[in-house]
């Protein structure tokens, strides 16, 4: 079985579609369709692939035969496509982060459960070679105790009024939401599950109706604790994550794309690279391991739930401050 090449069907043909398109085409998948509400931009990513185009994802799934179906719409249409999907008893690669809210987000889990389909969340930088590398760091114990967790995602996104991350009807939310996703998973994978978290949040951006700028303060369960910095209005930023544990320290550099460390007893910083395949690649690998075999991806719905609860608490937090 494994030697049949998966069939996919990709909803949604934008951006991360295509990243999508490729990261199937590195693990000799085959993309055979694409919908989107934009013909010509099904059909833009269709020709690419040698697959069909439709404008309506039901009469796609209708009309093809596929094993496997990845969601990569805006956060607003997560939750229909994702029920029309596993009412098709299909397995789901869905794009981050699962839905606009916890209640669509349950919605999902609850269809997903009843339906007992492989699904997967595309929370991708569990994939990421230097940040699995920190993993390894920490849980082996060269770090000492992990202590403290700081990650900051940003950057200017330009023309950002014109886009759909900034309307809260499509998005869900602003930066806290989009990119803050990450960011918390990145602390439950790496210190353990949330128990706490607060929130600031600010607009920075003239005309702008959702937060662009934002800083969160966690602790997990094992008593770390984490500061998130958010933003879409600093360009040049550092994007990174570093663990300060009690013997030693390690930083994911995503803009000079290494992990380096110091451990205990070390006046020297060990530099290593991001290693190949991409995080796509090997989060794209891991989809398929379990829709050849039915088993349950990680990151799978629960962590795209406790995502958007975080999230909501931040939020709530954000507002009363
Ligand atoms: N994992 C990551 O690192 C990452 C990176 C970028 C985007 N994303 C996520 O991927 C999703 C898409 O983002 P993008 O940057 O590709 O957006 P995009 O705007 O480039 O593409 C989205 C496409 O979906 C289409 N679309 C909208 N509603 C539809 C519907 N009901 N049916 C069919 N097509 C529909 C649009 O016409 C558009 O072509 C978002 O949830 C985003 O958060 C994830």
């Amino acid at each position: 079985l494994s030697a049949t090449p998966v069939r996919v069907a990709i909803i949604g043909a934008g951006n991360i579609a295509r990243t999508h398109l490729l990261a199937y085409q590195a693990n000799a998948a085959t993309v055979v369709a694409f919908a989107d509400v934009d013909l010509a931009r099904a059909r833009l990513l269709a020709d690419e692939a040698g697959a069909n185009a439709y404008a309506d994802y039901r009469e796609m799934l209708g009309a093809e035969t596929v094993d496997a179906v990845s969601i990569c719409t805006p956060p607003s249409s997560h939750r229909d496509a994702a029920l029309h999907v596993l009412s098709r008893g299909l397995p789901v690669l869905c794009e981050k982060p699962l839905a606009r809210s916890v209640d669509e987000g349950r919605e999902i889990a609850e269809a997903a459960r009843r339906a007992g389909v492989p699904f997967q969340i595309g929370l991708c930088h569990r994939f990421h070679s230097t940040v699995l590398r920190l993993k390894d760091l920490i849980d082996s114990g060269a770090l000492g105790t992990p202590v403290s967790f700081r990650n900051r995602f940003a950057t200017r996104i330009d023309n950002i009024q014109q886009s759909w991350f900034v309307d809260r009807e499509i998005a869900g939310g602003g930066v806290i939401l989009d990119n803050g996703v990450h960011s918390i998973d990145l602390f439950r994978f790496l210190c353990g599950e949330v128990t706490s978290v607060v929130a600031r949040q600010s607009i920075t951006i003239a005309g702008l109706k959702v937060e662009d700028t934002a800083a969160l303060a966690l602790t997990s369960e094992r008593g770390i604790v984490g500061t998130i910095e958010l933003s879409w209005a600093t360009p040049g930023s550092d994007n990174a994550i570093t663990v300060y544990g009690s013997e030693g320290q390690a930083t994911v550099d995503y803009n000079a794309r290494e992990i380096r460390f110091q451990l205990a007893g070390q006046n020297d910083w060990t530099r290593e690279g991001e290693s190949a395949p991409n995080r796509f690649t090997r989060e794209i690998s891991h989809f398929l391991e379990c829709v050849r075999t039915g088993g349950q991806p990680s990151p799978g719905l629960g962590d795209g739930l406790r995502a958007l609860e975080v999230i909501a608490q931040a939020y709530v937090s954000a507002k009363a401050g």
